[in-house]
């Protein structure tokens, strides 16, 4: 190991995480009734400009009102390039009480963009008295984000998750696709011919890059990388395999934009029985082999080492968190 410590953000479940348009308050109740481990109420991209000071009123209202139970409770705010984001801040610290978690910071572009937020926060912060210290998600959703990934994810000491805003990415890329998430068949490998003549198209990932550079950037700064929005909610196994390609990854979690991608969420980062047995017969087996003296040992025909202790330590540290 490094002599540096990776000091972690404070241990949360964050496996689904609702979006909630803060205009649409209708909906509110039943957001607080679902499984989700995170729910972020919305002031930006779901609410349209002439909504946004009652969609704010809408949220400060919810926090205070609703019976959130134990989820984490976050707030979209608009981004630093608007006139409505430093009032977010501000209304929704002052009068929003202690229920709000974590500040959510959409198309972060550089740390400055953090240091100003958390400037913003701090003030409010120390001028409430607030007991609880507001986290930051920040979402990596342009260009400028993902370049400065790195220095954006160090930026503040209240910096807790990064996200990947795909539908934005996109958009800042300047990507060929209208998609919100998911794969593409125009980025496909064309196999050659085979003996036959024939050719097979192998569909790749085109956000693979994005995911695991954000995934990088997070975990070198103890945070936790989550993978944004599958807009077609209709279409259940498109939203596994992208999740499951983050998870694959080292995402912990992903958003749901419609509440039925909830459950599918939790599934998808919820470690299988089988996976959690696997890691404890892994722990178990290196256990015996330190006894004995060995550094590696076999376990059904493959090489377990000392750093399989720490994958399947990873995965145990999981399951337990879950079962908390
Ligand atoms: C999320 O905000 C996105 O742009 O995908
Ligand atoms: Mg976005």
């Amino acid at each position: 190991m490094s002599f540096k410590i990776v000091e972690q953000a404070p241990a949360r479940l964050n496996r689904s995480e609702l979006a909630v348009p803060g205009s649409q308050p209708q909906l509110f109740e039943k957001a607080a009734k679902s499984s989700a481990d995170v729910i972020f109420l919305d002031l930006e991209d779901a609410v349209a400009p002439d909504d946004k000071p009652q969609a704010r009123k809408n949220v400060i209202a919810a926090l205070r009102d609703i019976d959130w139970g134990t989820k984490t409770m976050s707030v979209r705010i608009n981004g630093l390039d608007t006139h409505f984001m430093y009032r977010d801040v501000v209304d929704v610290m002052e009068q929003g009480g202690e229920r709000l978690d974590l500040i959510m910071i959409p198309k972060v572009g550089t740390a400055a963009d953090v240091y100003a937020v958390d400037m913003l926060v701090t003030q409010c912060e120390a001028a409430t008295a607030r007991k609880k210290k507001i986290g930051f998600e920040m979402i990596i959703e342009t260009a400028l984000g993902m370049q400065n990934v790195h220095e954006i994810a160090a930026a503040s000491k209240r910096n807790e998750s990064l996200h990947f805003g795909v539908a934005d990415y996109a958009a800042s890329t300047k990507a060929r696709t209208t998609n919100i998430g998911g794969a593409n068949p125009n980025y496909a490998v064309l196999t050659d011919k085979d003996d036959a003549g024939k050719r097979d198209v192998h569909w790749g990932d085109m956000w693979h890059y994005a995911v695991a550079r954000m995934v990088v950037a997070a975990r070198a700064n103890g945070l936790r990388p989550i993978d944004g929005p599958f807009g077609d909610f209709s279409d259940a196994d498109g939203y596994r395999a992208g999740g499951n390609r983050a998870g694959v990854l080292g995402c912990e979690g992903k958003w749901a934009i419609h509440p039925s991608q909830v459950a599918l969420a939790n599934e998808l980062f919820t470690p299988s029985d089988v996976e959690v047995k696997k890691a404890h017969r892994i722990l178990e087996a290196m256990a015996q082999a330190q006894k004995e003296g060995k550094g590696a040992v076999s376990l059904d025909g493959r090489l377990i080492d000392l750093a399989s202790i720490r994958q399947a330590e990873v995965l145990v540290a999981k399951a337990k968190q879950i079962a908390a």
